[in-house]
């Protein structure tokens, strides 16, 4: 990361997936630009906005606004926020409200707002008239730096997380930093665990600038944070570009979420998808040093980032309940699953390890700290 001060103009992040090319633009006041911006990359006549009972209070009046203003007829829907409600049963009724809305196959769905949000409407417009096009304006930290990136949308089932979904990659993403003013500290926090491990992954310069200054001690409206968000957009839009749908490459970006997963499963998701990542990659770091597979020295560097940022680095989880919520991963290929073996900063490599592979990684790299 360049130690330069940045202006304060937009940046503009070119994702090319074979289905769909788009913008992500992260910057500043970018909400009241929001109409312009899906004007110029969806079209339409009608902009649906879907958002949840917490952000649809903060934002939905300027993005509709803005969309208005762009000449857009407008619609809003907004459902009770929280991940217990990213389900089928919320999501019928937002495409009933769609129809009667009267969204035709040239509209567009705007989803505003975080994970659960990005996901669920992301999957009404899939699904509605066997797919529309989807704006994405992610608000959360974790929204902004991966899951309005790459097209994936989901709800959950009552077997696990994300488990029905479809492939529906955005006309435009716009990420504004000032959202970000609202985000409790404890959920920003939680969000530097997929920012960490974007470095570990693929960037060894953004691992070492979150080593000399943590994210937590940002301003969450300031330039640096806006550089980092970029920064974590282009790692993730790389990826993406070479494999939308996930046959490849794509799998790296689990690193650290077989045993996050399963962590997180294990605190029955009382503790955060970031902090779990976060733990999940500090153990697995653990093991597969211990077993050779990793570069020395490389755990050390991973756990002293996760603490800056007040995250965990370990799980006081019994190995029998990891081993089995790790092993209902919908990752999981057979009797084998696709670890992400960090190899040193900045570089990862997927391994088909078996369960007795997995077990050991969990008993060298969980509770052994
Ligand atoms: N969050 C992982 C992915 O988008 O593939």
């Amino acid at each position: 990361m360049s130690n330069n001060q940045a202006d304060a103009r937009p940046s503009v992040v070119s994702v090319q997936t074979p289905s769909l090319s788009y913008n992500v633009h992260v910057g500043h006041g970018l909400l009241d630009r929001a109409g312009e911006l899906v004007r110029e990359s969806a079209g339409g006549q009608m902009a649906a906005v879907i958002a949840d009972s917490n952000v649809g209070p903060l934002y939905a009046r300027r993005v509709l606004a803005s969309l208005e203003r762009a000449g857009y007829r407008t619609a809003y829907l907004e459902f009770s926020a929280g991940e217990r409600n990213k389900r089928f049963s919320t999501l019928v009724p937002l495409l009933e409200r769609l129809a009667a809305a009267g969204l035709s196959r040239n509209d567009v769905v705007v989803a505003l707002g975080g994970g659960v949000t990005g996901d669920m409407a992301g999957l009404a417009a899939a699904l509605y008239l066997r797919g529309i096009q989807v704006a994405q304006i992610p608000t959360s930290l974790l929204a902004m730096v991966d899951s309005s990136v790459g097209g994936k949308t989901a709800v959950d089932l009552k077997t696990g997380k994300n488990l029905a979904g479809a492939f529906l990659q955005p006309s435009v993403v716009i990420a504004d930093v000032c959202c970000l003013n609202t985000l409790s500290p404890d959920l920003l926090a939680d969000s530097c665990g997929e920012i960490i491990k974007h470095g570990v992954l693929a960037d060894e310069e953004l691992f070492d600038a979150l080593a000399a200054r943590p994210v937590t001690s940002m301003r969450p409206d300031s330039d640096e944070l806006a550089r980092i968000v970029a920064r974590n957009v282009a790692i993730k839009r790389d990826v993406v570009n070479a494999d939308e749908r996930e046959q490849g490459l794509r799998q790296t970006l689990n690193l650290g979420h077989t045993l996050g997963h399963a962590i997180e499963a294990g605190s029955d998701y009382a503790l955060g998808h970031g902090s779990s990542v976060a733990a999940g990659l500090c153990c697995v770091s653990r093991a597969t040093e211990r077993m050779g597979w990793t570069e020395a020295g490389t755990t050390g560097r991973i756990e002293r980032v996760c603490e800056a940022h007040g995250l965990p680095t370990d799980t006081d989880l019994a190995h029998d309940t990891i081993v089995s919520f790790a092993t209902h991963d919908k990752k999981r290929r057979g009797q084998t699953v696709n670890l992400v073996v960090p190899q040193r900063i900045g570089k990862v490599a997927l391994r088909r390890i078996g369960m007795d592979e997995l077990e050991t990684i969990v008993r060298l790299g969980c509770g052994t700290r």
